[in-house]
Parts: structure tokens; sequence; C-alpha cells
């Protein structure tokens, strides 16, 4: 078949040469382990097999967010999703995606199961390490770059999970019960973004229900919202386990069962045989998944087979720069009182390295989350490694503590000129943490090193907020997220200032358990009997709930601190039809070269019933000391509009609109406004 032909034509011309079984073939996958006989070690997560008569590749299925995991061996370890996100820079995830994918594809495998777009909705989320945090903007434009990177090799990228998978707890059974307006201006507008600007080749649907119906098998998300209004063309798979079954699946939308073909495969066969699923249906099944096996290039470049690369180090050298600028850049600094950062050590000085985190052998915990996003990187590099080395050149010492005993850790820091305490979460899939606390007496630990010496930095190695009841005894405090392989060399470039923590939140950090938008056992983790979640809340999430709510957040949403100052000034804002374009000047007025991400919200008129501010713009700038930038952000008219729910679309308020330019949603620098005349 030509290469010439468009995708559409090629998919058409192969379905018209298949016969029904060897379309029904393609729906659902097979054990990987079985069809390839691998007993162990480096597999694929699934495995649809091939055609070889109609000269039709296997799927080849791994994932994820984090780096090429499930086992493979030789991929690298990136900084979670959240620390992704927490850079701000598209252009770095880009090339994250790019990565990713060139990884992937020298694995074998041309499905990669990744971006994890679901919004945070509660800090407690097991998983809220593995996306993009609580901002519909921010997690849409970080899935774009990231979707955009991995398809510019021959991967199929596949945008998870479809939709509104907010928590772990009782996560296969959960109901996720909300409004149509919570639905289309929280929770979808990721995919959108990932169907319209990045084009995605696959959306994976999710594990439990919404508004009491199973994601897999919602025809109002799978066909009127996925296929009609967001456009979609590709192939809309389950998660592991998350089809109910086998009529309702085919015929709401559902076009691959995953991993195996409990429901699809014979069963589905029968209920073609007895008129339950048109064969028209198995088509158009059949067609949205080879349509982006043709454009994404599956055909004509297949990935080397397993056997040929199982133990290949695919790792490469710019890659593991990659994992460590995007480290960096994903660290927030949330305290430094008295410039406490970066530490400016003398000969003879010492540094208490304190806590698991830092590297003691087996009590480490991950450089990244727990579950399918998991990355077994051979060689991480610990904190504690990276100091020592980082400290000597500056001619200072070293002392560590693991933490386990807090009375040992106190006297190693009261000996130090500095100490640094490593703390950490243990997020995982398939459960949610039950509390924001840091676990297993951390919090003493911290209060215990900050008393033995004031001079205390506290690094969380957290996959999302946590409680800081120690913060007004330290000067200096960093979130690193779960930063991935190259952990210790970020963290110790941060401390002595090689390299600046340029991250700001992608997620506010509350000030207490209760002091959240889902507070009550309906709203989260929901009543198990009746397994219902109720996002009561609605569109109120994240900032948008602190700001309506007049709540005060230990860290707000945006913020994030720098070794060095900036200011903003001189804004415009000038119309061009629909369009609107913001900008502003953006200077360091500080000491040091330093990245700032100023961001622009929208406050919309009273009437269209939105929360005080939303993000619709930001970039991330570098600037040299007391050098400045014009900065523009392009805003359309989605930036101003609202779901109408009653007549099922987009529209835009008519009235006075507040443009507001800060360093963080909660501070803002510049105010403009812009009338806008309505539909
Ligand atoms: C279940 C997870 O929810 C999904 O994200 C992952 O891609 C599959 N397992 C395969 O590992």
């Amino acid at each position: 078949m030509s290469r010439v032909l468009s995708p559409a034509v090629r998919t058409t011309q192969l379905l018209s040469a298949m016969s029904l079984s060897d379309k029904l073939a393609l729906l659902s996958g097979v054990d990987p382990h079985a069809a390839l006989g691998v007993a162990d070690g480096p597999l694929y997560v699934g495995y649809v097999p091939g055609n070889p008569s109609l000269c039709i590749p296997a799927l080849t299925l791994n994932d994820g967010p984090a780096g090429v995991a499930d086992l493979q061996v030789g991929t690298t370890a990136f900084p979670a999703p959240i620390a992704q996100a927490a850079t701000w820079n598209m252009r770095l995830e880009h090339k994250f995606g790019q990565a990713l994918g060139m990884e992937a594809w020298n694995k074998g495998i041309n499905v990669v199961l990744a971006p994890d777009v679901n919004i945070a909705r509660v800090p407690e989320n097991g998983r809220n390490f593995e996306a993009f945090g609580e901002d519909p903007f921010l997690s849409g434009q970080t899935a774009v770059a990231a979707i955009d990177g991995i398809q510019q090799n021959a991967v199929i990228a596949t945008v998870k999970h479809y939709a509104v998978n907010s928590q772990e707890t009782n996560r296969y059974y959960v109901s996720s019960n909300l409004d149509d307006r919570t639905l289309h201006e929280i929770y979808l507008p990721p995919f959108a973004a990932a169907v319209a600007q990045a084009k995605v080749g696959a959306v994976m649907c999710a594990y439990g229900f919404v508004n009491g119906v199973a994601s897999c098998q919602e025809p109002n998300l799978l066909k009127t919202v996925l296929r009609t209004e967001l456009g979609f063309r590709g192939v809309v798979m389950s998660d592991w386990g998350s089809t109910w079954s086998t009529v309702d699946g085919a015929n709401s939308g559902l076009d691959l069962e995953m991993p195996g073909g409990r429901f699809f495969a014979a069963p589905l066969a029968d209920a073609v045989s007895a008129g339950m699923v048109k064969t028209s249906t198995i088509d158009a099944m059949a067609r949205s998944i080879l349509m982006p096996m043709f454009r994404l290039g599956l055909f004509d470049d297949p990935p080397p087979p397993l056997s040929a690369v199982s133990l290949t180090d695919v790792s490469t050298p710019a890659d593991k720069q990659l994992a460590l600028e995007i480290a960096e850049q994903g660290t927030v600094l949330l305290k430094n009182d008295s410039s406490a950062l970066p530490l400016r050590l003398r000969a003879g000085d010492s540094v208490a390295v304190i806590g698991a985190p830092a590297g003691f052998g087996d009590i480490r915990p991950y450089i990244g989350g727990g579950g399918s996003s998991f990355v077994i990187s051979a060689t991480p590099v610990t904190p504690l490694d990276a100091i020592t080395a980082r400290a000597a050149k500056a001619g200072a010492t070293v002392v560590s503590a693991n933490g386990i005993d807090p009375v040992a850790a106190a006297q190693a820091a009261g000996t130090a000129t500095v100490a640094v305490v490593f703390v950490y979460d243990q997020e995982r899939e398939g459960e949610d943490r039950p509390n924001l606390d840091l676990p297993a007496g951390q919090d003493q630990l911290v209060e215990q090193v900050a008393q033995a010496n004031p001079n205390t930095i506290v690094v969380l190695d957290t996959g999302g907020p946590v409680l800081m009841p120690w913060l007004d005894q330290v000067p200096g405090v960093l979130e690193a997220w779960y930063p991935g392989q190259r952990d210790g060399d970020a963290i110790a470039a941060i401390l002595f200032g090689d390299a600046e923590p340029s991250g700001r939140l992608p997620q506010t950090f509350p000030s207490s358990d209760t002091a959240v938008p889902a507070s009550t056992m309906d709203q989260w983790p929901g009543t198990r009997l009746a397994q219902d979640a109720a996002f009561s809340e609605g569109i109120d999430v994240g900032y948008r709930w602190y700001d309506a709510n007049k709540v005060a957040p230990l860290f707000p949403f945006g913020f994030g601190l720098s070794y060095t100052s900036f200011a903003y000034s001189h804004l415009r804002i000038a119309r061009a039809r629909a369009n609107v374009t913001v900008s502003f000047i953006v200077t360091n007025t500080g000491a040091r070269a330093g990245s700032d991400v100023p961001q622009v919200y929208v406050d919309d008129p009273r009437a269209a019933g939105e929360p005080p501010k939303q993000l619709q713009g930001f970039e991330k700038v570098f600037l040299r000391p007391r050098w400045s930038k014009r900065v523009t952000v392009a805003l359309t008219p989605p930036s101003f509009s609202y779901w109408d729910s009653t007549a099922r679309r987009w529209r835009m308020a008519p009235g006075l609109y507040r443009i507001l330019v800060g360093a963080s949603s909660r501070d803002i620098r510049l105010r403009g406004f812009l009338r806008q005349p309505g539909p």
C-alpha cells in the first residue's frame, strides 16, 4: 500500500480486505507472555497481535507518564508528572515527550500509555503525583506538549483516564457524580486540548463510574462528548480490566478491550452473530484503531522486536540531562527566609544530610510514585552522594543520619553549619493517602533537627501537598516531588546555587486536612455502600474554591520563590477580532539570572457564575539580572467562556472581564479590563 494515500484512504482500503474475524482480532489484547513465549523479564504491559498476511503490525503497549515503565530496563526515570507540570515550561515538556516516545520506540513499543491528565481534586489522591495538578488549562497545555513530543516518533500517545478518575479509594466502583458544567469546565478540558491541539491517537477510558455509568460504556462521554463535541477520531481503549460488558461496551463507543478479551474476542463475535452488535459498529471500531496507526507511522516505521532490544540501554546522555533539567525546573522554593538558600559554605563548614530519601540503602523511598508508572532506574543518583561531592568542592564536609532515630539525627544536625532534612510521602496507585500528614514520624524528625540547628532546610520528596506543622521553625523549604533518577544531582545543584529552583505549584497546598474543597465524607472518599462520590463543590476545584470561599491556603496555586526577584509592568490589552492579546514587561530586579512564570488569570463578569479567577495563559521566562522582556499571551474566545448546560454549548457572558497578571494565583501584580459583547 502506498504511503502517499491519506490515512483515511489507507484505512478504508485495508478494511475492505479484512474479514469479520480479522477485524474482531484487532479489538482486544492477548496475554503478551503467552503470545511472545516470554516467561518473565521486561515485557509489554499490553499486546494486540498483528496480522502478518495483511501487514498489520502488532500493538505493543507500555506505561507511562514518568518514562518507559513496566519492568523495562535501560530507560530513563524522569521526574513525576506533577514535577513536569511544576516546571510550567512547555518547551521542556515537549522535549520530555520526544525522549519518552523515542525510548519507547527503541524498546519495541508503539503505544505509550501516557499522559495522565486527571485533575487533582483531592490532595490525598494516590495518583496525585502521576498527573499535572488541579488546573484544567495548565494540565491541558502540559499534556499537549508531551503528546506532541511522543507522537513525533512512530508511537501513539494515550491520554488517560477518561474521565473524572480523581481518586484511588474504591477505584473500580466509585461513581463520580457531577453536573455537566463541572464536567466540561474542570474535568474535560485537558482531554479536549489533547484531541484538538495535539491530535492524540488514543484515549483510555477509566476505572470507575460517572454518574452511575461505567466510564468504558458511558455513551454520553464516549460518543456525544468525545466523538461529536471534541471530534476525536482515534482509538478508545479500556483501562486494564475496566471493561464491563460486551454489547453495551461495543455499542457505547469502546473500541479496544485491554489487556485481554474477556468481553470482546469470542463474546463479541457471538454478539455480532446474534445481531446485538452491528457489523458496521465493528467496522467503526476497527477503523478507530487503524486510523491513528496509519496516521502516526506505525505501519511504515515499525519498532524493533522485543527479543532484539529487551536488554538494550536506550537512555541517552541527552535524556539523562533532560531528566536533570526537569527535576531542577520543577523544584519549587516554598520558603527562603533571610536568603537561607543557596547555601554559602566555606572551607571547614559542614552539612548534615538527614532523612531516608537522601539515600540510605533499602529505606529509600521512590524517586517516582508507586504503581504502573514506576520506572526502574539502574542508577539513581542519591542526594547524599551528590551533596557530599558538591560540598567537597566547597571544602565542606558532610555528616549524615538516616532519620529513623530522631535523637541521632538531631545530634548530627547540632554539630553542622547547616542541616538539610529530606522527608517523603508514599503515594501509590491503588490507594489514597489517609491524610496529608508526613508519615513515619517525620514531622517530629524535622522539629527535632530544627531545634538542634536553626539553620535547617527541608526538602520535600512528596507526590503532592503535605501539612507542615514545623514551617515556622525552619528558614528554607523546597518541594522536589518525586524527582526521577537525577534526584541527587538536581537537589545538590539547587542547594548550592549552581541551578535555580524555578518551579511553581501546579496545585494548592492546604493549611489543614479540612480546609479543602472536598472536606466531607460524601465528597471524598464517598460512601462505600452507595459507591458515590458527590462532586458537590462543582467547579470550585483547587484555587477556584479557595478564592471563592476566601480560605487562605498554606501555599497558593502558581506560587514559587526564586533566587532573584521580578517586577511586572506596562500591561497592554489589545483586541484583534475575537482574539485578545495580553502583554506586559517582566524585569529581573535582582542580582542573579533567573526564571519566572508570570500567569494570566481572567475574572469573568459575575453573571457568568464563574470562580473569581481562572488561569488562561502563562509563560516561563529566563532573564539575566536587570534585563526585561515583553511577554505576550494570546487569549481566545474559550478563555472567556463558560459551559451552558441547558444549551449544551460554550457561551460568553457579556460584560466587563478583569485581566489579572500575577506571580501566583494570590499575588496579582497587574490588572486590566476588557469589555466583551457576548455571543
Ligand atoms: C492501570 C492504570 O490505571 C493505567 O494507568 C495503566 O496504563 C494500566 N494499568 C496498564 O499498566
